[in-house]
């Protein structure tokens, strides 16, 4: 039995922080996932790392080792991508060893049926008896953005690795991780922790889960699964999880056809949707249904504060987006909030009259940054206002694109209410969204991706007073 035996949230930091890793079935042949994987510790991990392949003597000019066992000094995590066929020997060698943890990115296990069945549970059985924590088989295994352990077998040329940050993403298929962290990457959206997790023979949704409620570099966690492998465990540590950071799951595997594909992906048995649409009532997470709504939801949890109340003023240039942006705020159940006649009397002395001083504002074509600047201090500094959805049409003359982006923060800053941005358009748009995602006030081009994403920090707000409530 490995001495570092336990099956603890801390025996989990071993894939995202080990000192030491073994790349086995690391390889000098460009097309292999081995290849890729070597050369993502090569270029980028801050500890030690082997190569370990019998049948060559080094791999992109390291030494390569025959066996884990013989590794000089203790190694916390191996890397497992040899056929399925050699996976059992290699993990025994790594209990030997004393290895504590393992990513098996090989696929040929519970997923295929039959034979792989009786080979993951002999996995399993050797993990177990060693006391090694296993992620996968069939998974992409770990990014972790601090430390740098990057078993993605995707080259870097191919997806560019998302800049620190705090989301954490887990998923149970590696094609959902790199769409997220593909889309992360290309918007400059910081990433935390990264694990895909295959057919979770050992490691799983609730254990990473466990492990992201105490790490320090994630403030939001994001999750793709298939099925849940223990229900009841599932739900108390996600009940446990969202009092303290919000949590968003996107399930596939909702009809027949999904789940049917779900067994066949990663071996795992969907269940009931309405079951599982009430354990997410039941725990306070947050349900979504595609990778843009999480990515959009996540990116507004993770930089702006939770709203305090369901109250949301809406200011825009646009009269259009502002009726569609007043239907989504009632789809998405919150309300347009009733600012109070002391604010609108102050704006009421300084704007022209053709504004419309209402909710929503309707700053009018000719709005300026000025008056953008003068309404924004206004509105969120009013009680009855407990977020702002800013809506700016950026091709009118009257708006300074140069400095637009300064004023909205510098007359938001004062107050610490959530805001998000609805910048609908094309080329000048998308490079006005940039500039405030990089100021981390989320930006969305449409009425509906806006609403929907604030109504997320209505939910979870809502969520942290309930529980605060509870406990008093
Ligand atoms: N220890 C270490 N290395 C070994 C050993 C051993 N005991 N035995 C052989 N090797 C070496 C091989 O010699 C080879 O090195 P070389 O390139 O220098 O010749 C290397 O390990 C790899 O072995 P191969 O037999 O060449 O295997 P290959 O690279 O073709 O395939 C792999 C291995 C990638 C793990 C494959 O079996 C597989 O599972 N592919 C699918 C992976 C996948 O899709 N995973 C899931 C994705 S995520 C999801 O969506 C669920």
């Amino acid at each position: 039995m490995s001495k570092r035996a336990s099956a603890g949230p801390e025996s989990i930091g071993h894939f995202f922080n080990p000192k030491s890793v073994a790349i086995i079935g690391a390889s000098a042949k460009q097309k292999k996932i081995g290849y890729v994987i070597a050369k993502n510790f090569i270029e980028s991990f801050k500890g030690k790392f082997f190569m370990v392949n019998p049948t060559v003597g080094e791999v992109l000019s390291c030494p390569a080792f025959p066996s884990v066992k013989s590794i000089p000094g203790e190694v916390d995590l191996a890397v497992v991508a040899v056929p399925a066929k050699l996976v059992t020997g290699v993990l025994e060698d790594c209990g030997e060893k004393g290895v504590g943890a393992a990513v098996i990115i090989t696929s040929g296990f519970k997923e295929i049926g039959g034979e792989g069945v009786k080979l993951e549970e002999e996995l399993v059985r050797i993990g177990k008896e060693h006391g090694i924590r296993l992620m996968g088989p069939n998974c992409m295994g770990v990014f972790d953005s601090t430390t740098m352990v990057d078993t993605l077998f995707i080259p870097r040329y191919r997806l560019k690795r998302a800049p620190r940050g705090n989301i954490a993403f887990i998923s149970q298929s590696g094609a959902s991780g790199i769409a997220f962290l593909d889309w992360a990457a290309g918007e400059r959206i910081g990433i935390s922790k990264f694990a895909s997790y295959g057919n979770a023979s050992d490691v799983d949704e609730a254990d990473l889960l466990e492990f992201l409620a105490a790490d320090r570099e994630t403030n939001v966690i994001a999750m793709y699964i298939e099925g849940i492998k223990d229900g009841r465990k599932f739900a108390n540590v996600a009940r446990e999880v969202t009092a303290t950071k919000p949590v968003l799951v996107l399930k596939s595997g909702a009809t027949a056809s999904g789940a049917k594909a779900a067994l066949s992906h990663t071996g795992s048995l969907s269940g009931s949707d309405e079951i599982f649409d009430a354990v997410v009532r039941q725990t306070g997470m947050i349900r979504v249904y595609d990778w843009e709504e999480m990515f959009d939801i996540a990116r507004v949890l993770a930089y702006q504060p939770a709203a305090k109340g369901e109250r949301i003023a809406v200011i825009t240039n646009g009269g259009g987006a502002g009726v569609m942006i007043a239907d989504e705020i009632e789809k998405h159940g919150m309300k347009l909030a009733a600012i109070g006649e002391k604010t609108l009397a102050g704006l009421r002395a300084k704007f022209p009259p053709h504004v419309a001083l209402r909710n929503p504002m309707d700053l009018a074509g000719d709005a300026d940054n000025e008056r953008y600047r003068d309404a924004i201090t206004a509105v969120l500094a009013d009680d009855s206002v407990d977020s702002l959805l800013l809506v700016c049409i950026p091709h009118t003359p009257g708006i300074d694109l140069e400095s637009f982006v300064d004023v909205v923060i510098d007359s938001s800053r004062k107050n610490n209410k959530p805001m998000v941005v609805c910048l609908p358009g094309g080329r000048i748009a998308f490079e006005i969204r940039e500039l405030f995602e990089e100021n981390g006030i989320p930006t969305y081009p449409t009425p509906m991706r806006a609403a929907l994403s604030l109504s997320a920090l209505v939910k979870y707000g809502s969520l942290r007073s309930n529980l605060s409530c509870a406990k008093c």
